[in-house]
């Protein structure tokens, strides 16, 4: 019924970051994601080349990329909004570049400044130069389950947009839920339509876990034979544009449960508890997954 193996895609450095009020300092953003890059995790989201006005916690991206030990087994990606931003990634020589719009317009319009109408000739020629470059592309989709300021999505308006992305040559889809509305039902309706559209192993889930229904709602989509997730490392992240969007599905939650399930991820939990200490020590505030409450606890 399962499939055997998953892949998770860490967004820790980005999702989990850019929410944080605390300014992580540089070294230790390279230490945690070179700790991160010996976990068995194989793909990496570790910054983005967006506007340092808008998310200033992100603002040492190049830096970053430039610090950090490449480890030949993990992809290393960034967000890139525009062509300004994927000539740093290019010059940061990113493995992936990583697009990213939403279903609804108003969060569009709010996290990046654009009608949906506007982003796409953006996003195309961002997609097309990165592929001319030799780099893949994977697109984000937001608020597919539910928008902060619109509420619920049609499906078809979000299937719109990525059906546009697809054209544009993205090799991946990540469904994002991004204020942690979805619920399994939702997930399942949503998947049913999808997936008679897209292979199933070019669509990944991101869920944020606001009310606590990340996990269940990724069973739900295993049940469908998805097999690449995105979480954040201690649960930490949101969109600091949209309100009350908290963050991603714990990494360490997500690979226990797939652990006791018997579903191989490749990860070692212990690597990445101590991977999780040097984020914890710096933000000096409990992460919040349950793997990291049982260890405080302890
Ligand atoms: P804008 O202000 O409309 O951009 O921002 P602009 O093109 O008019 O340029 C204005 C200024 O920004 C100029 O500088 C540009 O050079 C600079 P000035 O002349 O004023 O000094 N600029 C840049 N600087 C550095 N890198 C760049 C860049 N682009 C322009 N790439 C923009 C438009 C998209 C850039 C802005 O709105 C922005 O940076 N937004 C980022 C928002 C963001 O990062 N949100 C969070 C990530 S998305 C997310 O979390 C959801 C996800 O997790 C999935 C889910 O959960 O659903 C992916
Ligand atoms: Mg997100």
């Amino acid at each position: 019924k399962w499939p055997e193996k998953i892949i998770i895609k860490e967004v820790g450095p980005r999702d989990g970051l850019q929410n944080e009020k605390r300014i992580v300092p540089t070294d230790v953003k390279i230490d945690w994601i070179n700790a991160l890059s010996n976990t068995g995790l194989s793909y990496i989201e570790a910054t983005s080349f967006v506007n340092p006005k808008w998310i200033p916690q992100l603002g040492d991206a190049m830096e970053v990329v430039k610090g950090i030990e490449r480890n030949p087994d993990v992809t290393y990606a960034a967000l890139v909004p525009n062509k300004r931003g994927l000539e740093s990634a290019l010059e940061a020589n990113i493995d992936e570049v990583s697009v990213f719009m939403s279903a609804s317009e108003s969060h569009n319009q709010n996290n990046i400044n654009k009608s949906i109408a506007d982003t796409y000739p953006v996003l195309r020629e961002v997609i097309e130069e990165a592929i001319r470059n030799g780099k893949t592309v994977r697109g984000y989709v937001s608020t597919v389950f539910g928008c902060p300021y619109e509420g619920d999505v049609p499906f078809e308006q979000a299937l719109r947009v990525c059906d546009q992305l697809f054209d544009y040559g993205i090799h991946e889809l990540s469904l994002g839920d991004t204020i942690g509305v979805a619920s399994p039902m939702q997930v399942e309706q949503f998947l049913e339509v999808a997936l008679k559209r897209y292979d199933k192993s070019k669509v990944a889930l991101h869920f944020h876990d606001t009310r606590g229904m990340a996990l269940a709602n990724i069973v739900k989509s295993l049940e469908y034979g998805i097999v690449t997730f995105d979480a954040s490392l201690g649960g930490l992240g949101g969109c600091p544009y949209a309100p009350g969007a908290s963050g991603n599905v714990a990494t360490d939650d997500l690979v226990h449960m797939l652990d006791k399930m018997g579903i191989e991820t490749g990860i070692d939990a212990e690597k990445l508890m101590q991977a999780s200490l040097i984020i914890q020590n710096s933000l000096q505030t409990p992460l919040p997954s349950h793997q990291m409450a049982v260890f405080n606890a302890s």
